[in-house]
């Protein structure tokens, strides 16, 4: 594959040669070529035709340590074929080292990009693979079996809802959550039926469902439905018009579908209870706002499982569940709520009635309101119609308590996960969005409410922050 060298530093050209071959050829996937670069084949030692991305770089190193270089731009070129040059020039040796460095790093750049660039284009394999394991029980089948369990392919397959499990399939959804960090694989010997799977830590707090307070797994059976995924393949049509994509996909909003879907009705709902049991704790010890308050309506409270955590700290409060009728239909009974979603809640609470109705109408009567995700669901105009109706709902000096995220003008996200909630908007909801300070100040005061406070939340939720407002 190398050509003989003539000049004096015959030796170090050789290894400087073979440095650069080794490295492309190991790194850059490189192809090396015997035919000349030029007529005369006189002056040349190697060339090596690399490819990259339909551009091609010939370098020809002279026995009089110079070398001729060419970029063939755009065609590829194989074994039979011609090499296509760019115009030739010449270089040092050190030039070439330096080349060759710069090639190896372009390459391995090239590399990595493209990994990153295949990583966002199956970016939705881990989410649905790790949504067939959640079908098929399997965090739940290992943590049931003990706490640091790991059980065998057959074992696990022994728990499914099926006589003739293809363990083949199983195995390599198993093998990749294992690279995701989800599972952990081990094994005694050689024979590829001693492997077992555990849970990591990380699996085993957030994606086992029993007992489990915090389990995502209602948001991920939510995230990841069908449904609910149908409306993010109409993205691209919300900025070419001013549309709503859940509607573009289905016909109607969420809101409307989910009255005449019960599934998707309870996949949303559960959903946003998990969520909600997290703030709520982080809210609820920062916040004490509620303590004066003796009957409070949360709007849009979905289950009611914030108001179950409000009126579990604050006993006296009489608590308002008001959403929507097929939605407060979905909610715990009273009394002895939140026993059907919240299995670890204690079954004493009581306070809480639910009510149907829709909030463009009208709002229950109570000395405080809270609403919590949901003004960032809608557009500036509905918005000013809930408000204008949580106004009529409040007494004179009644209080407004929003929880929503508010945006920093000054610092853009860093992560894309800062985002997601603010596009989820776009693809599910009604024109709705994420809002800065000034801006939610600004609704606030447009529907006759003085903001009093703002409270950011620490941690998890630190997007979130307490909005409290009081009626003028
Ligand atoms: C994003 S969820 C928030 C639920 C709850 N506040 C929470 O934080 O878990 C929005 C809620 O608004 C409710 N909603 C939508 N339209 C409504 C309407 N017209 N009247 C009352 N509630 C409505 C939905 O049913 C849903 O429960």
């Amino acid at each position: 594959m190398v050509k003989n060298a003539t000049s004096n530093n015959r030796g170090n050209v050789n290894a400087l040669k073979l440095k650069f071959v080794l490295f492309m050829e190991e790194r850059s996937k490189a192809k090396i070529i015997e035919e000349p670069i030029d007529d005369t084949g006189k002056s040349m030692d190697f060339i090596i035709e690399q490819r990259n991305a339909g551009n091609s770089k010939a370098v020809n190193v002279t026995s009089s340590n110079r070398i001729d270089a060419g970029i063939n731009h755009g065609k590829s070129n194989d074994n039979n074929g011609e090499i296509l040059k760019g115009k030739p020039s010449s270089m040092t040796v050190g030039e070439v080292a330096e080349q060759a460095n710069e090639s190896n790093n372009s390459a391995s750049n090239f590399e990595s990009e493209m990994e990153h660039a295949l990583e966002v284009i199956f970016s939705f394999v881990p989410t649905l693979v790790l949504k067939s394991a959640i079908l098929l029980n399997i965090p739940d089948i290992i943590a049931s079996a003990g706490a640091n369990a790991s059980l065998s392919l057959d074992e696990i397959a022994a728990k499914l809802p099926t006589e003739s499990p293809n363990l083949h399939h199983l195995s390599r959804i198993l093998t990749y959550l294992s690279i995701k960090g989800i599972f952990v694989q081990t094994q005694t010997s050689n024979n590829p039926s001693d492997i077992r799977y555990g849970l990591t830590d990380f699996a085993k707090r957030f994606y086992v469902r029993k007992n489990n307070p915090v389990s995502l797994v209602p948001l991920l059976l939510m995230q990841a439905h069908p449904v609910l995924m149908a409306p993010w393949h109409h993205l691209h049509e919300c900025v070419l018009q001013d549309c709503n994509a859940f509607e573009k996909a289905h016909g109607k909003d969420l809101w409307a579908y989910e009255k005449d879907d019960p599934a998707v009705n309870d996949v949303f709902n559960n959903s946003m209870s998990t969520l909600t049991v997290l703030a709520m704790g982080q809210i609820l010890s920062c916040y004490d706002g509620f303590k004066e308050v003796k009957t409070l309506v949360d709007v849009g409270g979905g289950k009611g499982t914030a108001l179950a955590h409000i009126v579990k700290a604050y006993p006296h409060i009489h608590g308002i569940n008001f959403d929507l009728p097929h939605v407060v239909q979905t909610a715990p009974s009273i009394p002895g709520t939140s026993t059907l979603f919240l299995p670890y809640f204690p079954k004493t609470v009581d306070q809480i009635e639910n009510v149907g109705g829709s909030m463009f109408d009208s709002i229950p009567i109570a000395d405080a309101i809270f609403l919590k995700n949901v003004l960032i669901d809608w557009d500036e105009e509905s918005c000013l119609q809930i408000l204008g109706n949580c106004h009529k709902a409040l007494p004179e000096n009644g209080r407004l308590i929003v929880a929503e995220n508010v945006t920093v003008e000054s610092s853009r996200p860093n992560k894309s996960i800062e985002m997601v909630a603010d596009l989820v908007m776009i693809a599910l909801a009604n024109g709705g969005k994420e809002r800065n300070e000034q801006e939610w100040k600004r609704l606030l005061q447009m529907s006759g409410f003085s903001v009093i406070k703002m409270m950011g939340l620490p941690g998890l939720f630190s997007k979130m922050k307490i909005i409290e407002a009081i009626k003028v």
